[in-house]
């Protein structure tokens, strides 16, 4: 069982415009949880931070503030803590294009992390580990895939060998940003199974970034929804796309092509539109410009308040206080 604890993670960038200086809070005092065997969603608009979360939690991007506590253990730096830390937890890319090297075979590109993480002793286990590698993911004729090279691949062919190299140091937590967006619609929800299936068989712990509430809310244990660098909601994966509590998610739910999802009332359209508020004026809901149910408390700042058990919303709408007493 393993637990990747992140703390209060933070993510500033420095926007330099001429002269000018503004800080751009792409992640923004962000804690959540993820535990072998449970995928969870992370769901928002472009530019919303979800990429600066995963790359965070891959260790390419350094935090500004908070933690991260693998079993409960604090992060450690160093060359060696980062190399183990980067076997137990993999990446997979949007882009099955840009993330394989042409100038190498399939066999190639999985044999450098079975050698690199210290997992075949010689050539001969290193070619056991490469066909299994491929069979795990299904390209077969193990052997014929091998020898290939990434022009040779479809675009789906390629992101299972991404995956494919992904488990080959046996990570325990897998991040997946985007990774079947850039794909054929038709063979999305095979790579989304075959992660699926992998979470089960290999007990990950899968973060899965998408902009797509339907799977999200398919292949998801719990989806939290981003907004401008904070979460805004977070909960089980139904609760959160059938009895959204956010307006901002009940707008991303409503937008969404799925015949389940609640549809819009019309002055909800009017948020799609959006009203905007400039990057450093952050006191408060970030979502009021757009949202149709502002009231005069939404300036004030405002923590998560729980709707359900395990379901919250940053939202003052739920606020006993408010529900209880005279708007
Ligand atoms: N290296 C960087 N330097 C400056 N700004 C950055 C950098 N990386 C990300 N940002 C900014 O941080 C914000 C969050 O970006 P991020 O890539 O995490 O969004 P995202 O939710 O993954 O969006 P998308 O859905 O388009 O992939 C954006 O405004 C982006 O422009
Ligand atoms: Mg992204």
């Amino acid at each position: 069982m393993t637990t990747l604890t992140i703390e209060r993670l933070s993510r500033h960038f420095t926007i330099r415009d001429g002269r000018h200086r503004t800080v751009l809070r792409a992640v923004d005092d962000v804690s959540f949880e993820l535990r072998s065997g449970e995928t969870v969603a992370l769901v928002g608009e472009s530019g919303s931070g979800k990429s600066t979360i995963a790359r965070m939690l891959a260790r390419l991007t350094r935090p500004t503030s908070g933690r991260m506590l693998l079993d409960g253990v604090p992060l450690k730096n160093g060359y060696r803590a980062v190399r183990r830390y980067r076997g137990d937890v993999q990446m997979v890319f949007q882009d099955p294009f840009g993330s394989l090297n042409p100038a190498h075979s399939v066999g190639y590109h999985l044999r450098r992390p079975l050698r690199l993480h210290g997992l075949a002793k010689d050539s001969a286990s290193e070619q056991r580990g490469v066909h299994d590698l491929l069979d795990r993911v299904n390209l077969r004729p193990v052997e014929v895939v091998a020898r290939r090279y990434p022009h040779e691949l479809s675009g789906g062919q390629r992101q299972r060998v991404a995956i494919a190299r992904a488990l080959a140091p046996r990570p325990r937590i897998l991040l997946a940003d985007e990774p079947v967006s850039m794909l054929d619609v038709s063979i999305r929800l095979e790579i989304l199974n075959l992660i699926d299936r992998l979470k089960q068989e290999e007990d990950l712990a899968v973060l899965y970034v998408t902009h797509d509430l339907a799977t999200a809310r398919y292949f998801a244990s719990s989806i939290m929804v981003m907004y401008r660098g904070q979460i805004v909601e977070r909960g089980p994966s139904d609760d959160v796309i059938l009895g959204p509590s956010h307006p901002y998610t009940h707008l991303l739910a409503s937008a969404a092509p799925d015949p389940d999802t609640p549809r819009p009332e019309r002055a909800d359209l009017r948020a799609l539109r959006g009203g905007q508020q400039t990057q450093s004026d952050r006191s408060g809901c970030l979502f009021r410009p757009r949202c149709p149910h502002a009231f005069d408390r939404c300036p004030l700042p405002v923590p998560m308040f729980e709707v359900a058990p395990g379901h919250a919303a940053r939202c003052f709408r739920h606020d006993p206080a408010v529900a209880a007493g005279p708007r």
